[in-house]
């Protein structure tokens, strides 16, 4: 039988908090359906280890994490003592890029039990994914600042999409919404104003699609389609976007269906040729943490989405329907609108897979 090793990486703030929930339910999956996992801690890719050695991340951190199977983890970026762009482009975005985890997959779905900000929505109208460019697109490094510290200071920050990068997103976004019910795919553009890249980016979406004629497609310009998420949520199914817009989008979807500590994504490698990285859309949360009061869900979630990708679709299933069960029932994080701890949130979800 397949051992299944798997890098632990809960990285800072609440990142540590919601872990623990993440690996309880993890532990009671694996059990109850034999699979067997070999967990490796790791302490670095987080601002304390930074602090400490001034790197986020050991000069192996590569041939360390090659050897997993997968990578789960919580959250990095601690504003207060390294800025962001040095905490996550020492760690998260170099995963992403080095492992060439080209797809971050975000489902968006509103569960019963869990109150719609969005005014008489139910279960079922909020049920999309979004597939997000997770390699190239706005987040480069590629730029610079000219005559700096002058009133005629000038910033350049340059963005790359590639043929081979915006093709193979868009073909995993059509194949998505090829296996689905709706098998409709909304591409994220912005080709009225960002003149260049989005016109561009419409025609590869054009190209890539002609070799999907089952699937309907529509193209909407970022801003009405923001407006759209909120006004008019029951007509997406799959949606896909650049790496800029991909986040804004993945966390503007969340916040429609009442917390961002519910959102999962998966970073993946579909051709399994590095690890994929499994995480919570949100943050380290520095404003809640230290108080055990953060959703663990969406950690929790995202260590379903891992056991499906390694291959136990019966154990992510009943993961999530553990999850819907708790939310309809009980007990839950005061983002629920609940007073319960991460703790008892995460115990709960575990006691319902058969945990003690
Ligand atoms: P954030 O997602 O950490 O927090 C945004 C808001 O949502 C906060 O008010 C927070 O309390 C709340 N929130 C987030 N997760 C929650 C949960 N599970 N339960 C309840 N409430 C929750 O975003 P931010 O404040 O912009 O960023 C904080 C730090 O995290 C920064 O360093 C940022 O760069 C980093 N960050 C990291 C990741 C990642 O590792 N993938 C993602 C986003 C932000
Ligand atoms: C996310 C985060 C990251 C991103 C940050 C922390 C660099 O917001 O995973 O959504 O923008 O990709
Ligand atoms: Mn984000």
């Amino acid at each position: 039988k397949k051992i299944h090793k798997i890098a632990v990486i809960p990285g800072d703030g609440i990142g540590k908090e919601v872990m623990p929930e993440g690996l309880r339910v993890l532990r009671a999956a694996a059990e109850r359906f034999g699979i067997e996992l070999q967990l490796t801690p790791i302490a670095w890719a987080s601002c304390d280890y930074y602090q400490a050695t001034g790197a986020m991340m050991p000069d192996d951190w590569k041939a360390q994490l090659q050897s997993q199977d997968a990578i789960l983890f919580g959250a990095v970026g601690w504003p207060a003592t390294v800025p962001d762009h040095v905490s996550l482009w020492g760690s998260l975005l170099k995963f992403r890029r080095e492992f060439d985890q080209y797809i971050n997959l975000r489902p968006v779905r509103l569960f019963e039990g869990v109150p719609c900000p969005l005014a008489g929505r139910k279960p079922g109208e909020i049920d999309y994914f979004v597939v997000r460019e997770n390699t190239e697109g706005e987040y480069t490094k590629l730029g610079g600042i000219m005559y700096e510290g002058t009133e005629r200071e000038i910033v350049i920050q340059e963005s790359v999409y590639s043929r081979f990068g915006s093709d193979r997103v868009l073909k995993y976004a059509f194949e998505l919404a090829r296996s689905r019910e709706r098998k409709h795919l909304t591409v994220a553009t912005k080709s009225n104003g960002i003149a260049i890249s989005m016109p561009w980016w419409d025609g590869r979406a054009d190209a890539v699609g002609a070799a999907y004629p089952e699937v309907t497609v529509d193209k909407q310009h970022i801003d009405i389609l923001s407006a759209r998420f909120v006004l008019q949520p029951q007509g997406f199914d799959v949606v896909v976007a650049s790496n800029l817009f991909g986040d804004i989008l993945s966390d503007l979807g969340p916040a429609t269906t009442g917390t961002i500590g519910l959102a999962p994504s998966a970073n993946l490698n579909p051709e399994r040729n590095f690890p994929s990285l499994f995480e919570p859309v949100h943050g380290s949360a520095p404003d809640i943490y230290g108080r055990n009061i953060a959703n663990p869900v969406a950690m929790i979630w995202s260590a379903a989405l891992m056991l499906d990708f390694l291959g136990h679709r019966e154990a992510h299933d009943a993961i999530v329907t553990a999850i819907e069960q708790v939310l309809v029932e009980g007990p839950r994080t005061g983002d629920l609108g609940g007073q319960a701890s991460t703790t008892e949130m995460g115990e709960a979800i575990a006691a319902r897979l058969g945990a003690r």
